[in-house]
């Protein structure tokens, strides 16, 4: 069905046209200083990538500046052991894009004699790199004339061509890549990409557009319709589960006991202070003795709180009670795979998730004042 501001709607082309020219003269005036933004090395670029998957920008430049100066090259990272990797990581949360950065820089290491790919199947190919992966490391890296379609750009797509699927259906992934591909100027995918991507963090924002300073709002379809705000249509909003989770810190002779998580799960191989989920009826301490004496087999004994930190994940909003430890009875000094004594200042030396890098940070504070006390 035609509807009235159709009839005042410019043509396909047309559109097109006034897409790509109103988004680079927008980005010649806007773009962002970017560390990447200079030489466009395909690792910086490849590393910048993979960052930002689930980052704001803001979020990720001091990740990014410590990371390359600690790995200012792919061999830096295939020579690294992978606790090396995640403990650079550490902090930026996701931490198999980590592991699979390592991974990948092995296989450029081994198959590529250290230089990043040049070609779109070799990039697609590597640990870790999907299609928005490999497209924004050809366009941004080697200017191939390649779409790049994350969140934010099939968000403005979703507007400008009022794409009115849901966003987890496959008809509008399909439409979306087609827009992106189509729209394309040839030989300047570098930086139309990068327009597509700075527009999407910038005016194109999620909830609220800011259509009335949009340089491009006259040729956008969403506009036209006064749907801006409600496009694209977001599927069904994933629930967030709330957990309560302890964490016991035992001391013992001067060291603390750390766990390794496993290999496969969440978190997979950093390290945390044991401890568990507590279930619907049962106290976070009591949670704490229980999982300390199943998994560990120690009966811990009194108990002191040392922290409670709030922490939130995809799926999960978590409680984490931290408490220093002391076990029942004189320990068995085992350490297996898994665990590990360790000296308070060795901590730093340890991939921890966030929740409980912060752990450390309360202990160390307290180990330091209790020494001044003394
Ligand atoms: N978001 C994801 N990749 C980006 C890039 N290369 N520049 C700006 N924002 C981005």
């Amino acid at each position: 069905m035609m509807r009235i501001y159709d009839r005042m709607r410019p043509a396909k082309d047309q559109v097109m046209g006034a897409f790509r020219d109103g988004l680079l003269l927008w980005f010649s005036r806007n773009r962002r200083a970017l560390p990447w933004r200079g030489s466009y090395s395909p690792y910086e670029v490849w590393i910048s990538e993979i960052m930002l998957q689930q980052t704001q920008v803001k979020t990720m430049l001091p990740y990014y500046s410590r990371w390359m100066k600690r790995f200012p090259d792919v061999l830096s990272i295939a020579e690294a052991r992978e606790d090396e990797v995640l403990r650079c990581w550490e902090g930026l949360g996701y931490y198999a894009r980590a592991r699979n950065i390592h991974k990948a820089a092995r296989v450029i290491a081994s198959e590529f004699g250290g230089r990043m790919p040049r070609d779109f199947d070799s990039v697609r190919k590597l640990p870790g790199v999907g299609r928005y992966t490999a497209g924004a490391v050809m366009s941004i890296a080697y200017n191939e004339d390649y779409p790049a379609v994350d969140a934010n750009v099939s968000r403005i797509l979703a507007r400008v061509f009022r794409i009115c699927d849901s966003v987890e259906s496959a008809q509008f992934k399909e439409a979306v890549w087609r827009h992106a591909s189509d729209v394309l100027p040839g030989g300047r995918a570098r930086e139309f990409n990068q327009a597509l991507m700075d527009f999407g963090a910038m005016v194109c924002l999620p909830g609220e557009p800011s259509c009335e300073v949009c340089p491009i709002s006259g040729i956008c379809g969403a506009f036209a319709g006064g749907v801006a705000g409600k496009l694209p249509v977001r599927g069904r909003k994933k629930s967030v589960i709330p957990l309560v989770r302890s964490a016991g810190v035992l001391l013992s002779g001067g060291k603390v006991l750390a766990r390794r998580r496993p290999e496969s799960g969440l978190m997979p191989n950093l390290w945390e202070f044991p401890g568990g989920a507590a279930r619907e009826d049962e106290t976070p301490e009591a949670a704490l003795r229980r999982v300390w004496h199943e998994e560990l087999g120690i009966d811990l004994g009194p108990v002191r709180h040392l922290a409670t930190v709030k922490h939130a994940h995809t799926s999960y909003r978590v409680t984490l009670h931290a408490y220093l430890c002391e076990a029942d009875e004189a320990l068995e000094y085992s350490e297996n795979g898994s665990l590990r004594w360790v000296f308070p200042r060795e901590l730093d030396t340890l991939a921890f998730p966030s929740a409980h890098r912060r752990i450390v940070e309360v202990l160390l504070q307290r180990l330091a004042s209790a020494s001044s006390d003394r």
